[in-house]
């Protein structure tokens, strides 16, 4: 029987407080309303910017659905929706793309101005959410929240993919992977033969080492304090592994040491503000032509230019 036009009632993974474990509920998922899609979420990855979330660090309304690495197969569509259909294997994007903004039409850039990131209400584009459980509203996370059987997302927010992909493992396109491999490949434009840092092995970095070895770097060199991600990491193309914990001096001494001054590439994908402080000192005394920092994450620092925002919300009891 066809669930479209219909509420659907499913699990989901709700934060009711910031610094609590998320509860499994269940909750009911409205219809799509114009220019909306409803997802079966069918795999789902968990980024360290959801515990951001849980800890308040990365800022959104609660209580909430977090989630937002992941992918499924199209449900129903709200009236208006013309790029994909019920069947449809798709991945929410946390990062919607309307096609429109000034900054979607900058070749450059893709934080669309469209994004529930920067100024988040916890709501879809209309102002609303979908979802309810135990007779109260409950907030989407940045436009996605796919911890939950099933969501719904602006047109806007989808992205169609192969009929053939593997669901399980393509959700990490939602963010992760992306944000990793791009960073490499896109932003910092990593150059044949060049030296590479990469501090942190989660996702992110993992996924950083990728392009990184994608782009032709010689040398990834990968940093991190848990030496069981070492072996992941030299398989996807690090060529070097250290655990700051081996040595006596600060890392990027080490570093320096290792490649005779200074690497070309720095990435930062730990979320750490001392390390960021730390890259940027470090490429401040060697100003090499190509030398280039990419920071992914900055948690506390986000906290601190949110902090006004903050308050604000906290004034209003959200
Ligand atoms: N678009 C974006 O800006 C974006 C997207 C995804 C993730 N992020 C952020 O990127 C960061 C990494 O995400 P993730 O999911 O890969 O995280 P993760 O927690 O899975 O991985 C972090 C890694 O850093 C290592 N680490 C921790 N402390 C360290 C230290 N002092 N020195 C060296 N290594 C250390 C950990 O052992 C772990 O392997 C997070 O802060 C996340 O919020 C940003
Ligand atoms: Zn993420
Ligand atoms: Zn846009």
């Amino acid at each position: 029987m066809s669930t479209a036009r219909k509420v659907i009632k499913c699990k989901a993974a709700v934060l009711w407080e910031l610094n609590k474990p998320f509860s499994i509920e269940e909750v009911e998922v409205a219809p799509p309303k114009a220019h909306e899609v409803r997802i079966k979420i069918v795999a789902v990855g968990i980024c360290r910017s959801d515990d951001h979330a849980v800890t308040g660090t990365m800022m959104t309304p609660v209580p909430a659905i977090l989630g937002h690495e992941a992918a499924g197969i199209v449900e129903s569509v709200g009236e208006g929706v013309t790029t994909v259909k019920p069947g449809d294997k798709v991945i929410p994007l946390f990062i919607p793309q309307c096609g429109k903004c000034r900054i979607c039409k900058n070749p450059e850039s893709n934080f669309c101005l469209k994004n529930d990131l920067t100024n988040p209400q916890g709501t879809l584009q209309d102002g609303t959410s979908r979802f309810t459980c135990r007779g109260k509203p409950v907030h989407h996370f940045i436009g996605v929240s796919t911890f939950s059987q099933y969501t719904v997302v602006d047109e806007i927010a989808v992205a169609k993919i192969d009929a053939a992909s593997p669901l399980e493992k393509v959700c990490l396109f939602g963010c992760g992977f992306s944000t990793g491999y791009g960073s490499a490949v896109k932003v910092a434009k990593v150059t044949p033969g060049s030296t590479c840092a990469v501090f942190g092995l989660g996702g992110v970095g993992l996924s950083v080492v990728m392009g990184c070895k994608a782009a032709g770097a010689a040398r990834i060199i990968t940093v991190d304090i848990n030496k069981a991600k070492f072996a992941k990491a030299k398989e996807l193309g690090a060529t070097e592994c250290i655990n700051p914990q081996d040595y006596k001096k600060p890392i990027q001494e080490v570093l320096k040491e290792m490649t005779d001054g200074g690497v070309d590439f720095s990435f930062e994908v730990i979320g750490r503000l001392d390390t960021v402080a730390e890259l940027s000192a470090h490429q401040f005394i060697h100003p090499f032509i190509h030398s280039k920092t990419i920071f992914w994450a900055f948690p506390k620092s986000t906290a601190l230019s949110y902090a006004k925002q903050r308050g604000e919300m906290k004034g209003q009891k959200i």
